[in-house]
């Protein structure tokens, strides 16, 4: 929707206004770009993500899968600088962002080992200034779905090259071909030196960690066992080319039948091929991750059902976490679409307070739930890639609001002795026991019905929709 531009100057004034007396601005001001910088490397202790030997560190974060893209545009450069400066004026810590783009218009792999310099070194620039604003990375390298590529391009690469046994494209997880290209590639970008601050990725504490692909799902393996040993091999893969950064699988937090999965609990009780539990336990994964999007996931139910949906995700996903991983839990991406008529920015505010929330809750209490990413920012000015889920801080106070000042609620809660943090925990596991034992869901095991089977092309076609502004991106 195009704003006019008074509207538009009336919203930027505010947003200066508001921002001179805003409480997180003193915390931020206090520290340099070059102090915020030296943060360091992300370690991970328990449930818990620490620096500097041992003190706790909360994500206050956002998507912007553009990053890379624009920033391959020397020209265009000033819009990634102003995301980046955005997020940091809003107390915003992390980045989730694309290392990949494959095959394509505008890719950094045109073919399997060929890379695109002007690409590469976009993200050489997107590292440098997330550095210069103390945002830390987390960095993807594929895609399960279409947009920039993906396992459907690395299937099709091998198939070119004469492996016409590959049809599907869950051929990726189980290839011997496809994934040797995904090596390759992974190889390929944590060796990358900076060519504008002549650091390896591997050896830049700017990045919190690699996420081995956005999504996994898998449809030739429903119950989860393709990814499974996908990553059971890729995540080890990832430690013996670089043994300092954390690694994640890049999960929504489906459920799938292994021990300790709630199947049930899933959008419409239905399979997508993973399973949360099992393969946060892979060796080599240091940290688990969720989605939220009870809109589109529960799309056509009610509000009453999409909050207790929310409920019941996040309130399983944060015991299982505890109980069967002991790892740190992020909500990599949440959302709610605005679309006229369905849904407006006051609803979808009080969504991003209530995620903000009971991160904070968990975090506060020394839970396992210690950090999150909205999809997605945008700058002003990049309408092409709106897709109904954007936050332009610029342009809308009340969001920028809510953001800031949860990430100054976050920021005060670094800095703890983690050691401290457990012993506060674990005084009060007690009460924990009795109150998770009574809400933890069970799998029942059911077939899928014709019904869920359109429901799961329904999800599967949002997802898709929900990243498809990226097709724009290249125009
Ligand atoms: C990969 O999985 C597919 C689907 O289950 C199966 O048909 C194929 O034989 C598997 N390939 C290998 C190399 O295991
Ligand atoms: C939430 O969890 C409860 C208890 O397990 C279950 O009865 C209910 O159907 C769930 N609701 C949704 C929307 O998932
Ligand atoms: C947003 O939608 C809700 C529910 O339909 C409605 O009550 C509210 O007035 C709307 N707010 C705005 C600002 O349009
Ligand atoms: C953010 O915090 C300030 C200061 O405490 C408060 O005035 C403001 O209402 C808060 N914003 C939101 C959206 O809660």
């Amino acid at each position: 929707m195009a704003r006019s531009r008074p509207a538009l100057a009336a919203s930027i004034l505010m947003v200066f206004l508001a921002s001179s007396t805003a409480p997180w601005r003193h915390v931020l001001a206090a520290a340099s770009d070059d102090e915020k910088a030296a943060a360091g490397l992300v370690g991970v202790d328990g449930t818990q993500f620490v620096v500097d030997g041992g003190k706790t560190i909360y994500f206050s974060g956002f998507n912007a899968y553009w990053l890379m893209l624009v920033a391959s545009d020397p020209a265009r450069r000033g819009q990634v600088q102003a995301a980046f400066r955005q997020a940091s004026e809003h107390g915003l810590n992390l980045a989730r962002t694309w290392a990949f783009s494959d095959g394509g218009e505008t890719p950094l792999q045109s073919s399997p080992g060929v890379y695109d310099e002007a690409m590469f070194q976009g993200l050489d620039f997107v590292i440098a200034e997330a550095r210069r604003h103390g945002i830390y990375l987390l960095l993807c390298l594929t895609n399960n779905f279409h947009d920039f590529g993906g396992k459907r391009q690395y299937v099709a690469w091998a198939r070119e090259a004469g492996h016409g046994d590959l049809a599907d494209a869950d051929d990726f997880f189980n290839s011997t071909v496809v994934k040797g290209y995904y090596k390759n590639h992974v190889k390929t970008v944590l060796t990358r030196v900076n060519t504008m601050t002549g650091v390896a990725y591997r050896d830049d504490p700017t990045i919190l960690g690699w996420e081995l692909m956005n999504e996994p799902r898998c449809d030739a393996d429903p119950t989860g066992a393709m990814v499974q040993a996908w990553v059971e091999e890729m995540a080890p893969y990832v430690k013996t080319i670089d043994g300092e950064h954390l690694v994640t699988a890049g999960l929504e937090g489906f459920y799938g039948d292994g021990a300790h999965e709630s199947k049930d609990l899933n959008p419409w009780g239905i399979y997508y091929g993973t399973n949360y539990v099992e393969t946060h336990r892979a060796r080599g994964v240091d940290f688990a991750t969720i989605h939220l999007y009870p809109d589109v996931w529960l799309w056509g139910s009610g509000a009453d059902t999409q909050l207790e949906f929310f409920q019941n995700w996040t309130r399983s996903h944060v015991s299982d976490t505890e109980l069967y991983l002991g790892k740190p839990l992020l909500v990599t991406e949440y959302g709610k679409f605005l679309w006229e008529g369905v849904a407006n920015r006051t609803q979808r505010n009080r969504f991003l307070g209530l995620v903000l929330d009971s991160i904070y809750a968990s975090a506060a209490e020394g839970g396992p739930l210690v950090g999150g990413a909205f999809w997605h920012l945008l700058d002003p000015g990049m309408d092409t890639l709106r897709d109904g889920y954007e936050i332009i801080l610029p342009e809308d106070c009340r969001a920028a609001s809510i953001i800031g000042n949860h990430s100054q609620q976050l920021a005060e809660l670094n800095g703890q002795d983690v050691e401290a943090v457990r012993r506060r925990r674990r005084r009060s596991a007690q009460h924990r026991k009795v109150h998770v034992g009574s809400s933890l869901g069970r799998s029942r095991s059911s077939s899928d019905t014709d019904a869920t089977q359109s429901h799961l092309l329904l999800v599967r076609f949002i997802s898709w929709f929900r990243s498809i502004s990226s097709l724009f991106s290249s125009a």
